[in-house]
């Protein structure tokens, strides 16, 4: 089997890494990547949200699949682009990707297919959002209706932040806060049938201790030593079934990777987010446990055979991820930095380039993310903070606390 992996992110480097593992797959091409990708896989130059020139591409390396990562392209319509040349694409296709790229849509979506989620306001203007906001109370949630990269919502008691960030936002979603640990369940779907993977936990502040503003993830454990028996099973039959069924009833089937963000809450999980693609850095910790082929796991999505697969296997153990950020993220983050010890085994690269004169140097605010497995919680956290002081990226953060409540026994639901 021949792929193409389109992106240039950690996810990208995770998926290659676990592609190039595959027997099955005999070329592997990532496109654009990163100085990590170059590593595991063949390197081509291509604008990632060009769909034409992703099926170009695609039908040049004679690709058997193509493997769109992240969010924009899929939102752009570029697994459209690589289906209509003939060629099997795991991603969903536009309309289906606006599970993602639309809240406003993902909650229409929910309400139709019955999917507990927090209750929300659609608003244009200031009043409509005062009005939410009041009618919620605080903590106050706020969100950009379209795709930020993670960066889009906040959460904050400040009513008058709160007002702010609506303001610099075009369409706006309030809604109510949901309190609770959060998961993050990925499902491999082909439209119809459903698997899920090992569920995972991200950090999504800068800050230790769960403190400072979003980022797009500083760091990821799996799997959760705390999380009720069964509740991936009741999560599959009440949210990601009900959600695949109602895209296919609208003519729209959802195929690819379908993201479930959660918030376990007192009264059970609810739906933070969609996502239309593997998450990062979740991917990275997941696939770390992933035993299965991830090719024909992912052609199978791609092809509506999932049925058909046997049952996953999964290496025994923890993973722990922990996201090396540029300086100032995730304000804009310097670049240009040259990095050391980024060719560890377990070092997924972001934000990475290698420069003519062979240096790795930063090119994002995620830079690199250090990637270990264990037995145990802790022994597989101890080696991902080892492989961390082993990097050398000036200027760079790191959450020290990544996975550590857990470790500690702390979460409770
Ligand atoms: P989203 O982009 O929708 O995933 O939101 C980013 C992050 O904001 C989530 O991972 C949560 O930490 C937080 N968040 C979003 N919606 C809510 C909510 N309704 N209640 C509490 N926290 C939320
Ligand atoms: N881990 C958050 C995301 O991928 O959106």
């Amino acid at each position: 089997m021949r792929v193409l992996v389109v992106g240039s992110g950690a996810r990208e480097h995770a998926l290659c890494l676990a592609l190039a593992a595959d027997p099955a797959v005999t070329a592997l091409v990532c496109a654009p990547g990163n100085a990590g990708t170059a590593t595991v896989a063949e390197q081509r130059g291509v604008d990632p949200l060009d769909g034409t020139a992703v099926a170009t591409l695609a039908g040049e390396m004679q690709a058997d699949l193509v493997v769109v990562g992240p969010e924009a392209p899929l939102v752009a319509g570029v697994a459209d682009a690589v289906r209509a040349a003939g060629i099997d694409c795991f991603g969903p296709s536009r309309e289906a990707a606006r599970l993602e790229g639309s809240k406003a849509f993902a909650k229409s979506v929910m309400a139709a297919a019955g999917v507990p989620t927090a209750a929300a306001r659609i608003c244009a203007g200031e009043a409509e959002v005062a009005a939410a906001l009041d009618e919620f109370g605080p903590p106050y949630v706020v969100k950009d209706d379209g795709l930020a990269a993670g960066k889009g919502v906040v959460v904050t008691s400040d009513r008058a932040e709160a007002l702010a960030h609506a303001k610099a936002c075009e369409r706006v979603v309030v809604e109510e806060f949901l309190d609770g640990p959060e998961v993050s369940l990925f499902c491999v779907t082909d439209g119809s049938a459903v698997v899920p993977l090992v569920a995972a936990q991200d950090f999504k502040r800068i800050g230790e201790g769960d403190t400072g503003p979003n980022t797009g993830g500083m760091g990821a454990y799996a799997p959760l030593p705390w999380l009720p028996a069964g509740l991936t099973d009741d999560v599959v039959r009440t949210v990601a079934r009900p959600t695949v069924e109602e895209m296919a009833r609208r003519g729209t089937p959802f195929a690819g990777l379908l993201y479930i963000g959660l918030a376990i809450t007192a009264h059970g999980p609810r739906v933070v987010e969609f996502n239309a693609r593997f998450g990062d850095p979740e991917t990275q910790v997941v696939l770390a446990l992933l035993e299965s082929p991830l090719g024909a796991l992912l052609h199978a999505a791609a092809t509506g055979g999932l049925a058909e697969q046997p049952p996953l296997q999964w290496r025994d153990g923890s993973a722990v991820t922990v996201v090396v950020a540029a300086a100032n993220y995730p304000g804009p983050p310097r670049m240009g930095d040259v990095i050391t010890g980024s060719d560890q085994p377990g070092v997924i690269h972001a934000g990475t380039r290698r420069r003519e004169d062979g240096a790795i140097v930063s090119t994002g605010g995620r830079v690199l993310s250090a990637t270990a497995v264990g037995h145990t919680l802790a022994q597989a956290r101890e080696r991902a903070y080892a492989l961390v002081r082993g990097i050398d990226l000036p200027g760079g953060q790191f959450r020290s606390d990544i996975a550590l409540r857990a470790e500690r026994g702390e979460i409770t639901v």
